[in-house]
């Protein structure tokens, strides 16, 4: 078993350079499936969500190569099946890409139904309706597997989905890139990842307008070529860090980012008290000029505050004194790790959506576990805050999505380390 042990209390200092983003990634490399040549990508983040979703591509016949630590070769020209029904499919929730693509490139897909972080129930019925009205059949065998196939070509129509959903928006794209004629996604997410594969589709050659506001609209085209594409910058791991220095009061320059993306962060930072300084793909977050203020937030889609940043503010929210009132709009159960914060000394009492925050309770280290990917972050920047030994489980989940989580951390300063524990009596075996 392994663990993150890390001993708190001192604030972080120095420069981090932010990765690719994992949501992006995880959708651009299944995209690739509906190129007719091989592609190359770049500022592909290395993590095991990455290395899942590529491995499933191998499963499928596609040859992925990484050619050095951030960029992959994908052939999908190989591509010799339509069913991703193994395990792996079930492992992450991306997996439900695969649907899209490989719909829009073959007309079938069976496709296990995913798994990923666990915030109560998450539909994909959005996605179901997208492609039905795109002409395709649907149904799931089993409860466990969806099977959507269509018997001639899907054909472009107007779709308006019910809740603004990332998921829907991109797995509609896919579908619809070769579709004949046009489509129109109605009340469509805008998340910067949305942005991002509509211009690595656009750049193969696809035909899609609008993304990043909420009509996209994707006319049909016959021939996807390769290409050699970047990934944008993860908004959620530079806000992770963000929010870490502004937690230990330290002061961190987060480079390789696109400001823009992370407004709505910087935002809650600057109302806090936190000096915000943005350069053209770097921002400066000091933390040390004043003390900090409580303050109310409120996740919603993008260009509203993320999701993906609750747990991390909440740690930071913790620390400040005053009460701060969490409104978590998106999911209907992403609380479910405050119970880790509450052993550790936080007041924080949840209320349906709301999580209340008596910022400033006497932290104290425990051990706690990771209960999903972003959960896990926040764990960090709670044990970072704390004058003591904490130690953090289940770290499989913050490995999913961070790049070289504990290089980073300690490039700022941070004394954190990974350990190996036997399941028997719990010894360190090696840091
Ligand atoms: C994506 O999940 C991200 N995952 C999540 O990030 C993120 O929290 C979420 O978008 C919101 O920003 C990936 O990109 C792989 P949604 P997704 O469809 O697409 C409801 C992380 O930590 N809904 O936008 O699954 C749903 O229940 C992960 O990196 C339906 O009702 O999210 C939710 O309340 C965790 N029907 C809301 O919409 C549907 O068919 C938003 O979900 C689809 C969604």
């Amino acid at each position: 078993m392994e663990k993150f042990v890390v001993n708190g209390g001192k604030p972080l200092f120095g420069e981090v350079n932010i990765s690719g983003a994992k949501n992006a990634a995880v959708a651009i490399i299944p995209a690739v499936i509906l190129c007719d040549e091989p592609c190359q990508i770049e500022n592909i983040p290395n993590i095991s969500d990455v290395s899942l979703i590529s491995r499933i591509l191998q499963q499928l016949g596609a040859n992925v190569r990484r050619i050095n630590k951030s960029s992959l070769y994908i052939d999908p020209t190989h591509i010799q099946t339509c069913n991703a029904t193994t395990e792996l499919v079930r492992g992450m929730r991306a997996s439900y890409y695969l649907l899209g693509a490989l719909l829009g490139k073959y007309g079938n897909a069976k496709v296990a139904l995913p798994g990923g972080c666990n915030f109560g129930v998450r539909p994909i019925d959005q996605h179901l309706k997208g492609f039905e009205a795109l002409g395709a059949e649907t149904r799931l065998i089993d409860g466990a597997i969806i099977d959507a196939k269509c018997d001639n070509k899907l054909i472009g129509t107007h779709i308006y989905l019910d809740v603004v959903s990332v998921g829907a928006t991109m797995n509609i794209m896919l579908a619809a890139c070769k579709a004949e004629g046009q489509t129109v996604i109605e009340n469509a997410a805008k998340e910067p990842h949305i942005v991002d594969l509509a211009n690595f589709l656009n750049s193969m050659g696809a035909d899609i307008r609008g993304a990043g506001t909420d009509v996209i609209k994707v006319r049909g085209v016959g021939y996807l070529h390769g290409v050699t594409y970047s990934v944008i910058p993860d908004q959620i791991e530079a806000g992770t860090y963000m929010c870490a220095a502004a937690a230990t009061r330290g002061c961190i320059t987060v480079n390789n980012i696109t400001p823009k993306h992370l407004e709505s962060i910087s935002i809650k930072l600057r109302e806090m008290g936190v000096k915000i300084t943005e350069y053209d793909e770097s921002i400066k977050v000091d933390a040390t000029v004043k003390p900090l203020k409580r303050c109310n937030i409120k996740t919603m889609p993008h260009p509203g505050f993320p999701t993906d940043c609750q747990p991390q503010f909440v740690a930071l929210l913790m620390g400040v004194p005053g009460t701060s009132i969490v409104n978590e709009s998106v999911w209907d159960n992403r609380y479910q790790y405050i119970s880790q914060f509450i052993n550790m000394g936080a007041q924080i009492s949840v209320e349906g959506r709301l999580a209340i925050i008596e910022g400033g309770a006497p932290l104290t280290a425990a051990p706690v576990k990771a209960t999903d990917l972003r959960a896990g972050a926040a764990m960090i920047i709670a044990a970072l805050q704390i004058n003591g030994t904490t130690e953090i489980s289940n770290i499989q989940f913050i490995e999913r999505g961070y790049e070289n989580v504990i290089e980073k951390f300690k490039a700022l300063g941070a004394d954190i380390k990974k350990v190996y524990f036997t399941g028997d009596n719990d010894a360190e075996l090696r840091a």
